[in-house]
């Protein structure tokens, strides 16, 4: 069972976001997520389309674009065509989700959707046949930074059990609060794809995606899940 991080470039250095995702990615990291919010979903402004546009142009890698935005019927278009390779739309944003992972996987992208921490993971369960990656929010969305919530810890165990129940073809992503110290418990709990942003972008950046691979390689020994 093959562990994936995605990096955050939410705590890269934004004037220098294609070498910072070129050190990442050349040290081992599978994915680069990419942070969109619209100041309205969350309290913070980041990205839009023109920037994932130049990032496809920058890396060849997978581009995991989380839209934290209110209305993804809007811009869904426009990320699909700036080559994203993975779009996480959220549950609690507007609109129809399940015609939004219809469309997205429509256009030849991955889907995936994600909840926000104080939102059942019962609400996942009928979209899993539809994504092809769920995401589980381990803190508020927002900012990088910030503490993995404990309770979410449940929240990553219900849905791979639905996973794994239903034999579903889809990874689990967490994000949020991820840090070497809590990884491994978070792979063992059930996440195959980890977000780190402030972890990964913070001091020396190669080797600490190379220390999450090492705590990946403990986490899903201890994994019951992954045998
Ligand atoms: C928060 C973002 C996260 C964030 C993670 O709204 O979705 O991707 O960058 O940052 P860390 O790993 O620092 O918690
Ligand atoms: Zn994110």
């Amino acid at each position: 069972m093959e562990i994936k991080l995605s990096p955050s470039i939410l705590s890269a250095d934004f004037a220098n976001l294609a070498r910072d995702i070129k050190i990442a990615t050349d040290a081992g990291a599978e994915y680069v997520h990419v942070d969109v919010m619209d100041g309205h979903f969350v309290p913070n402004l980041t990205i839009g389309a023109p920037v994932v546009k130049s990032l496809r142009a920058a890396t060849d890698h997978v581009l995991d674009v989380h839209l934290m935005i209110s209305n993804p019927d809007q811009y869904l278009d426009d990320f699909i065509d700036a080559g994203a390779d993975i779009i996480t739309v959220h549950c609690e944003s507007n609109g129809d989700t399940l015609a939004q992972l219809k469309k997205i996987r429509a256009a030849g992208k991955k889907a995936s959707c994600t909840i926000k921490p104080n939102t059942p993971a019962e609400v996942l369960f009928p979209l899993l046949p539809y994504c092809d990656m769920v995401l589980i929010m381990t803190v508020e969305p927002g900012f990088g930074g910030q503490g993995f919530i404990p309770a979410c810890m449940d929240k990553i165990k219900a849905v791979r059990a639905e996973i794994q129940k239903h034999g579903y073809a889809c990874e689990l992503e967490i994000d949020g609060g991820a840090k070497l110290a809590n990884t491994a418990e978070i792979v063992a709990a059930g996440a195959d794809v980890i977000v780190a942003g402030s972890a990964v972008f913070s001091g020396d950046i190669a080797e600490n995606v190379k220390e999450f691979h090492k705590v990946f390689a403990a986490g899903a020994q201890q994994a019951e899940w992954t045998k």
